[in-house]
């Protein structure tokens, strides 16, 4: 075969090889709703920027007629490409081939692209589609997916690691996106769970259809397993490239800046007014938020997750910051253990990836009860003050009005690490409120004893000076300067140097 046929050959194979399970395949897939993996991929990175590994990847599978249906690549589309100019690898799962189904060769395709990440310092982002284990292949396929978990606890806190569920997501399969930081999930379209609907009723009776099971608004707003909820594939895969506009490629990496189109003295006169006069009363935290961060842009994580404490990415002054804030407009902003569990994670992403932590605190305190008590609010509680402590990006904290008892010690106060503390003069610092002080300390006295004790008790501690005069508040300041305090902090601590004591790892309490 001279030269000119040799390529003739090879464009016809890789021609052939972007067809995956055929046209009529491809074409379902269009009309249930799904993108096609290419079309994700082109989609996703930079016009014209992907690079293909392993297109003409096989299985070697011979169970079950296996040998008599190959196809190129094998339901694994992978390689790399930019995002804003940036590299990324990426892989996405082909439903088309065998449902998207993992193979030994395919899982080694992954693994490739998880290992090069890693050695080149770039995010991994995996677009998962997938009827989970390729059952003709039986523990070759098992042993695939360990080598996946494997590389992503690796890279866990080395890259960037995001994943994208844009079909169903079933058994073994859920536990590589719930290695990974983020999980995005896109409605109707994607289901995660460890067993399905018919498994249910079988083991447990339960009757629950695919979507209340495992959908996208379970797992973004009940159990918490997702991070971002869209609308549809598109509005998904931006997300991703905004999501990674915050992040630097790996942990050696500062976080990313951008020129800042935002005037930093900027000061907002109506936060003046948001915090109520009734300390009763709640308020709007994103409000707040939104006013201080550049160009009013707040990217929330979780938002329909323990909505008690929001957190998210925003830009001061140009500087990608990480923001933990606790929510009085929803059930009082008050700590229960999906708060804690959802703040402690972002803290110690934020602090895996050199992104400083801006912490708004006004918090009653832990949520009592015996549902968080046998439910381990003590040990998820611990989880907040562990990450903070452990984190050595500067980390400012500002008390806008209620910080009492352990919910003032664990939301990154002066002693277990802030760098700079800072609060409103309608800040109240203390053990507990008024009303449960008297409530114990003049459990016996009269109605009219007790009102002059917490009017007293309001003077001497529901207020900041206390916490001032000891130097646990390095600074006292109006609303409305809110945006430039926030900037000079960061300023002041970009060149903070600090290394916790040497060891494996810690023992967080999970
Ligand atoms: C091989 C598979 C497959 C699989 C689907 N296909 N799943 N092939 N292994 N796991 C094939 C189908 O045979 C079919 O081939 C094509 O993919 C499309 O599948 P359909 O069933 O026609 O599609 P749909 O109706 O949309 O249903 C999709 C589905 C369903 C919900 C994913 O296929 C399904 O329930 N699959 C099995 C899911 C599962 O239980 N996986 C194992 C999980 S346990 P043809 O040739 O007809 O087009 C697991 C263990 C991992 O993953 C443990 C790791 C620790």
């Amino acid at each position: 075969m001279n030269n000119e046929k040799k390529y003739n050959e090879f464009e016809l194979k890789d021609k052939a090889a972007n067809y995956g399970g055929g046209e009529d395949k491809l074409q379902k897939q269009r009309e249930s709703g799904k993108m096609t993996a290419r079309e994700r991929i082109d989609t996703l990175l930079d016009k014209g920027t992907f690079c293909e590994f392993d297109k003409f990847v096989t299985h070697r599978c011979t169970n079950f007629g296996m040998d008599k249906t190959k196809i190129a690549g094998d339901g694994v589309i992978s390689g790399y490409g930019h995002i804003d100019g940036r590299l990324v690898y990426v892989y996405a799962y082909d439903f088309t081939v065998y449902g998207g189904s993992l193979s030994a060769a395919n899982a080694a395709k992954i693994v490739k692209v998880q290992q090069m990440a890693l050695k080149n310092g770039a995010p991994v982002i995996a677009l998962n589609d997938s009827g989970g284990a390729r059952i003709q292949e039986g523990v070759e396929s098992l042993t695939g997916y360990a080598n996946i978990f494997y590389q992503n606890t690796m890279a866990s806190g080395v890259i960037p690691q995001i994943s994208a569920i844009l079909g169903p997501c079933a058994g073994g399969a859920c536990y590589s996106p719930a290695l990974t930081d983020f999980i995005f999930m896109v409605k109707e379209k994607s289901h995660m769970f460890v067993t399905g609907p018919d498994v249910v009723k079988t083991v447990t009776h339960e009757e629950v259809t695919k979507e209340e099971l495992g959908g996208a608004m379970t797992h973004s707003s009940k159990s918490g397993v997702s991070h971002f909820l869209s609308n549809n594939e598109e509005e998904l895969l931006m997300g991703i490239r905004e999501l990674l506009s915050f992040l630097p490629s790996n942990n050696m990496e500062d976080a990313p800046k951008e020129a800042c189109t935002d005037d930093i003295n900027r000061e907002d006169e109506s936060l003046m007014s948001l915090i109520p006069d009734d300390p009763n009363m709640p308020y709007d935290i994103k409000e707040l938020i939104e006013s201080v961060v550049d160009n009013h842009y707040f990217y929330e994580v979780q938002p329909h997750f323990a909505k008690n404490i929001v957190v998210g990415f925003a830009r001061l002054g140009g500087k990608s910051v990480g923001i933990v804030a606790n929510q009085p407009n929803y059930v009082a902003g008050v700590l229960d253990i999906d708060a804690s569990d959802k703040a402690a994670r972002f803290i110690r992403f934020c602090d895996c990836f050199n992104i400083p932590l801006i912490t708004l605190e006004d918090v009653p305190g832990f949520l009592p009860g015996t549902v968080q008590e046998h439910n381990g609010i003590i040990r998820h509680g611990a989880k907040i003050v562990y990450a903070y402590a452990e984190a050595t990006v500067p980390k400012i904290t500002l008390i806008t009005r209620k910080a009492y008892g352990g919910a003032y010690i664990v939301m990154s106060s002066k002693q277990t690490g802030a760098d700079v503390n800072l609060s409103y003069p309608t800040a109240e610092i203390a053990v507990m409120g008024a009303e449960g002080a008297v409530n114990i300390l003049y459990r016996n006295a009269d109605a009219e004893t007790k009102q002059k004790a917490i009017e007293d008790y309001k003077e001497n501690f529901a207020n900041p000076y206390r916490v001032a005069e000891l130097g646990y508040i390095d600074e006292i300041i109006l609303p409305r300067q809110t945006r430039f305090k926030l900037i000079q902090a960061l300023e002041m601590t970009k060149n903070k140097s600090v290394t916790n004591p040497p060891k494996k790892h810690g023992n967080i309490p999970l």
